[in-house]
């Protein structure tokens, strides 16, 4: 810890997560999606968000590319870089779920270490989702034409090709969107949230 640290000291706020859980009648969590890059992941994650909406549940999606335009400008993709992102993410999510919201978090996600340190910090509200899709699927959906620049050399350090995936190794929620419809990983996920309570 820092000398800077040392001097600060937390406040714990008078209305608590617990009250804004009971404005917003539902428990918040931290729903984490992880997966090589097109393997679905937004995708589901945004019919997962529409869903619970029109449910009537308070919900917030944080998306890779758009943290990244954001707030995680400043990062690259070099696993240092990555572990900051993951590490301000699972901060922000923190924050969400503390506000009430259900909350859901798209990044790569990449290394074991950087998920498990979001998992300690949020305990039973981090709830894993591993979208499940070969990387030569990924490689031939290639929405954002991203493959072909990576293995062209022209993308350095880009997972699954020239960078590390490690996969989960017990999530929660395994989907896989090879086999799956959009709808039926949706299905899946809600069941989950389902026995929950
Ligand atoms: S993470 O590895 O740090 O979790 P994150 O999910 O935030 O990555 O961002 C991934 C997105 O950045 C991809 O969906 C893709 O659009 C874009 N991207 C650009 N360069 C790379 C790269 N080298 N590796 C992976 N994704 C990249």
């Amino acid at each position: 810890m820092s000398t800077e640290n040392e001097n600060l000291t937390w406040h714990d706020a008078s209305v608590t997560r617990e009250h804004k859980e009971n404005l917003l009648k539902q428990k918040s969590k931290l729903l984490w999606f992880t997966g090589l890059s097109g393997s679905g992941k937004s995708t589901v994650a945004n019919s997962l968000d529409i869903i619970l909406n029109e449910s009537g549940q308070a919900t917030y999606l944080l998306d890779g590319d758009n943290i990244r335009l954001g707030i995680n400008s400043d990062l690259g993709f070099s696993l240092q870089d990555r572990n900051e992102n993951i590490r301000r993410i699972g901060e922000i999510g923190k924050l969400f779920v503390d506000a009430g919201l259900i909350t859901i978090a798209c990044f790569i996600s990449p290394l074991k270490a950087n998920r498990d340190m979001v998992r300690a910090a949020l305990g039973n509200d981090f709830i894993e989702v591993f979208v499940d899709c070969p990387l030569d699927e990924c490689e031939k959906r290639d929405p954002k034409n991203l493959y072909k620049k990576a293995r062209a050399g022209v993308i350095k350090e880009f997972t699954g090709i020239s960078s590390p995936y490690e996969k989960p190794e017990n999530p929660e929620i395994i989907i896989n969107t090879n086999e799956l419809s959009i709808d039926e990983c949706v299905d899946k996920i809600l069941e989950y949230i389902k026995c929950l309570g």
